[in-house]
């Protein structure tokens, strides 16, 4: 298994909730590093970017409305297999289906306010975390 980075949002509603650190938690006990962060407000163009691969999906509108809400957490993690671990760590889309103990079920209240994004794939780890991070704000932690 490969050492990975994939990139990871904290939701509008998840920060609302003060739950930035329980989340860190979960990321940091599963054996994943932080390696750059910063809280921001996205912009609807920001966000309209991010999310460009659903731009003809009948939820896009409300996506990127809920994602300009409030303030996001935005960071990038790094360790081995970090993609496929971050999806497990946040549970399915749908909050009702997620598994329990994952984030989306102790977190989510639904699936389009669902707490948290994560990469998918090599290539959109790699995307999305240019798209946030220029390569002098991340810290290879070893
Ligand atoms: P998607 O990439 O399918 O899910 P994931 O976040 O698990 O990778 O969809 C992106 C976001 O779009 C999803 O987190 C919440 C929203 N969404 C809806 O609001 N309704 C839907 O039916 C789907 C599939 C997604
Ligand atoms: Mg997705």
């Amino acid at each position: 298994m490969a050492t990975e980075r994939t990139l990871s949002i904290i939701k509008p509603d998840a920060v609302a909730k003060n739950a930035i650190g329980d989340i860190y938690r979960r990321f940091e006990n599963a054996g994943l590093k932080i390696v750059a962060a910063k809280m921001l407000h996205l912009s609807r163009e920001k966000a309209e970017g991010f999310y460009a691969e659903h731009k003809e999906r009948p939820f896009f509108g409300d996506l990127v409305g809920f994602m300009i809400s409030g303030p996001v957490m935005v960071q990038v993690l790094e360790g081995e297999n970090a993609i496929a671990k971050n999806r497990e760590l946040m549970g399915a889309t749908n909050p009702k289906e997620a598994e329990a103990g994952t984030i989306r079920a102790d977190f989510a209240e639904s699936i389009d306010a669902n707490a948290v994004h994560g990469s998918d794939s090599s290539d959109s780890a790699k995307r999305e975390v240019a798209y946030f991070f220029d390569d002098d704000e991340i810290c290879p932690r070893g």
